[in-house]
């Protein structure tokens, strides 16, 4: 959703005139879209910001803004603590910066505009950055209150986008050549329960589906407290919505779900997994686990070793418990030292990364379909695209395949990445 959102910065920006330049240096404007959900992100944020201090000094045109879920959450204190940030806006009213740079070019003073609530996405505002796969939200913020997260603090309550506009929107990406989508929200499974239209998200992946030249729709993230059966027979019906589903466990424990307010139990999730299993052809799991929640202890950390163990999710997003203040499990005791999670993560990283391993093994000697993205990062004789699942491919080609899918016979399998040979 932050990437969607610096798609939407960047289309008032442009349409204020600005393009995009390689270095702060050149730039007369630099906006940080900043991430709330673990401190790590709120502390970079003041990294670059002090990095960005002295050029300011030197250059007094210079405009610098803080967007995003930390302005939205502790706006008054960047300007507090950055005194030379100019603009700070929040996640409500990105739709305002255009007006909020007029007001900043016409005085000196630093401005922090923040509200509580708003709606303010047009699905066709967006500066597409990738050509071939879009970011389309559905639906924003959450209703859930999971007791760790500061998301629906930062974000509000959920609202989802009337259908039409989005079939629409998605329409014109594909008539302008995006042949993937990923529809966005905190919660897929809750959409539409805000409107009255009689569209939840089994039926919108229905209308979706039915665009013609859409090869393929992401959707992420769902709940597992949500999950129906429904939404796999429309997975398992429909080919061009791929077989992958991001399912955040976070704990294997009941009691630490019960604390975390997930609303679910091991035992629930499990049998979603099973159903995925035992009713979709090539599967691919993956899932989000936080390590080291206030109480947890050993053997809550034990029984999340051993649902990973049983589930064997193509990949996992492992994240050390991190408080944030003003969620309510901030204010639990939390006696485990940082040390004794550190070593239960890294437990868990080693396990996990041997079973992505394996499972990544599983598509030797296989021939997948890979939608080009274009050049490996690391490696530029190489092109990267990505499987239906979502798990990166390199292989050797031309440049001419950028933004096709192509057919690849996967011939070495690492850990997070595939590599393969095209036959097409
Ligand atoms: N600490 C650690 N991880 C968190 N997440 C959300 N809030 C926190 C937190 N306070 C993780 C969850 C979520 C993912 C996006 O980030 O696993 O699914
Ligand atoms: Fe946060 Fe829970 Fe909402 Fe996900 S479902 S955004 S973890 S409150």
């Amino acid at each position: 959703m932050n990437e969607y959102d610096s798609e939407r910065i960047l289309y008032y920006l442009k349409e204020k005139g600005y393009k995009t330049v390689l270095s702060p240096e050149e730039s007369n404007i630099i906006i940080i879209n900043t991430c709330a959900v673990r401190e790590k992100a709120n502390n970079r944020l003041f990294g670059h910001l002090g990095k960005l201090k002295n050029l300011k000094e030197s250059r007094n045109d210079l405009i610098i803004c803080v967007g995003g879920c930390t302005a939205q959450s502790m706006g008054e204190e960047i300007q507090k603590r950055c005194p030379f940030v100019d603009i700070v806006f929040g996640t409500h009213n990105i739709s305002e910066l255009p007006s909020l740079i007029d007001q900043k070019l016409a005085s000196k003073g630093s401005i922090c505009s923040i509200k509580n609530d708003g709606f303010d996405y047009e699905l066709d505002k967006a500066n597409r950055v990738n050509k071939y796969s879009a970011l389309v939200p559905i639906i924003i913020g959450c209703n859930n209150f999971c007791s760790y997260c500061i998301v629906p603090y930062v974000r509000g309550r959920e609202k989802s986008l009337a259908p039409d506009p989005i079939i629409e929107n998605i329409e014109k990406l594909v008539s302008d050549g995006i042949l993937e989508v990923t529809l966005l929200g905190q919660n897929v499974n809750s959409y539409g329960k805000d409107l009255c239209t009689g569209v939840d998200f089994p039926k919108l992946l229905e209308k979706i589906s039915d665009i013609k030249g859409l090869e393929r729709i992401r959707f992420m993230t769902s709940h597992p407290k949500d999950y129906s059966k429904r939404l796999i027979q429309v997975i398992k019906d429909r080919d061009n919505i791929v077989n992958h589903i991001h399912l955040p466990l976070q704990s294997g424990s009941n009691r630490v779900l019960k604390l975390m307010n997930r609303k679910y139990s091991r035992e629930d999730y499990m049998d979603i997994v099973e159903n995925v299993k035992s009713s979709i052809k090539d599967y691919s799991i993956t899932t989000d686990i936080i390590v080291g929640f206030p109480g947890e202890e050993k053997k809550d950390f034990d029984d999340t070793m051993d649902i990973i163990k049983r589930v064997r999710c193509d990949r996992a997003f492992t994240f050390i418990y991190s408080p944030r203040e003003g969620t309510s499990a901030a204010g639990m005791a939390d006696p485990v030292p940082l040390k004794k999670k550190k070593e239960w993560f890294n437990e868990l990283l080693k396990v996990q990364n041997n079973i992505s391993f394996e499972k990544n093994k599983e598509h030797l000697g296989k021939v997948v379909k890979v939608l080009v993205e274009g050049f490996s990062p690391k490696d530029d004789s190489m092109l990267e695209g990505r499987m239906e699942n979502n798990i990166i491919v390199n292989f050797k080609g031309k440049k001419g395949s950028i933004g096709r899918i192509v057919s690849i016979k996967i011939e070495k399998a690492m850990s997070f990445y595939l590599s393969g040979k095209i036959i097409n």
